[in-house]
């Protein structure tokens, strides 16, 4: 059917532009990869520059609400106080914090400390002691365009392996994105966050992973960190994805929260860590939209 599409037509990817000078060359190059097998992205998938810009004024106000975190985090805080300055700095710049009653999700943002993987409800019952490992995880909707990133934060003394599992967490995020290019696969990404992670003797995470974003919260593909290199989908320009590795100092096993089935924790009680980023794939290589 689309390669049916007529050269002159405007291009499906909504640019304006005739299809021919447009996304035609990359359709048939895609066609050319799905014949041999590969995964390819849909349509769908695939952002104009319209839609990137405004996912890149989005991320902005994410990239600003960390900051906010970043100044005033500190010991004695219980981790509520994350959340207030969370919705206050994300509203205040004229954005929706993306959790709040995101499938019944009751707060701004996650905050997830020590053996807590992922989704740790803000609390002012959970205050911030020095030794302690916190992730918090942005996503902002700016004009219905998404956002999401998240960072770890060291509180006070904390232990050189918890200090360890923190740094080594960021660099599998940073090995990972190296491996970002158009015409590339996933599975390059994964493989080199896993490697990373498994050479420190450190697990990662198998079922809970990164997603597309940009015009929902949760889009295709999912980004998993367990995947070989040369497999999993085609990289294209046009694609936003996180890369967000849970990273375990024990076991990869969880649990999600009977009370709440939301939060999630290591079953063995040992420190979780993550960093989240949002990455364009472009015709060259890859810029990072949120960190
Ligand atoms: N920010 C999380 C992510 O990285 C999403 C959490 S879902 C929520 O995908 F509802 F808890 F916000
Ligand atoms: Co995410």
């Amino acid at each position: 059917m689309l390669e049916k599409l007529g050269r002159n037509f405007p291009c499906w990817c909504g640019s304006g532009r005739k299809y021919k000078s447009c996304h035609m060359a990359f359709d048939e190059r895609i066609a050319e990869h799905k014949n041999r097998g590969d995964i390819v992205p849909r349509h769908k998938m695939i952002k104009n520059e319209a839609q990137i810009a405004k996912i890149r004024e989005s991320c902005k106000i994410n990239v600003a609400v960390l900051d906010a975190v970043a100044e005033q985090i500190r010991e004695g805080m219980p981790t509520s106080e994350i959340d207030r300055i969370v919705y206050d700095t994300t509203t205040k710049m004229g954005g929706i914090p993306a959790p709040l009653h995101y499938q019944g999700f009751p707060y701004s943002v996650c905050t997830s400390v020590n053996e807590q993987v992922c989704h740790g409800f803000p609390s002012d019952k959970v205050i911030l002691r020095s030794g302690d490992i916190v992730n918090v995880d942005c996503s902002t909707i700016l004009d219905g365009y998404f956002s999401d990133s998240s960072r770890m934060f060291m509180i006070g003394d904390v232990s050189p392996e918890k200090r360890r599992l923190v740094e080594v967490t960021k660099e599998c995020v940073e090995l990972g994105l190296k491996q970002v290019k158009p015409w590339g696969y996933l599975g390059d990404m994964g493989q080199a966050v896993n490697d990373h992670a498994k050479a420190n003797g450190f697990s990662v995470v198998r079922d809970i992973g990164g997603h597309g974003v940009g015009l929902e919260f949760h889009e295709d593909p999912f980004v998993s960190y367990v995947t070989q290199r040369g497999t999993d989908m085609l990289l294209v320009p046009g694609m936003i994805f996180t890369i967000e590795p849970m990273v375990n100092m024990g076991t990869c096993l969880y649990d999600v929260s009977a009370e709440n089935g939301w939060e999630i924790t290591t079953r063995d009680g040992k420190p979780s860590a993550q960093w989240e980023i949002m990455v364009l794939v472009t015709e060259d290589g890859h810029e990072v939209l949120s960190w």
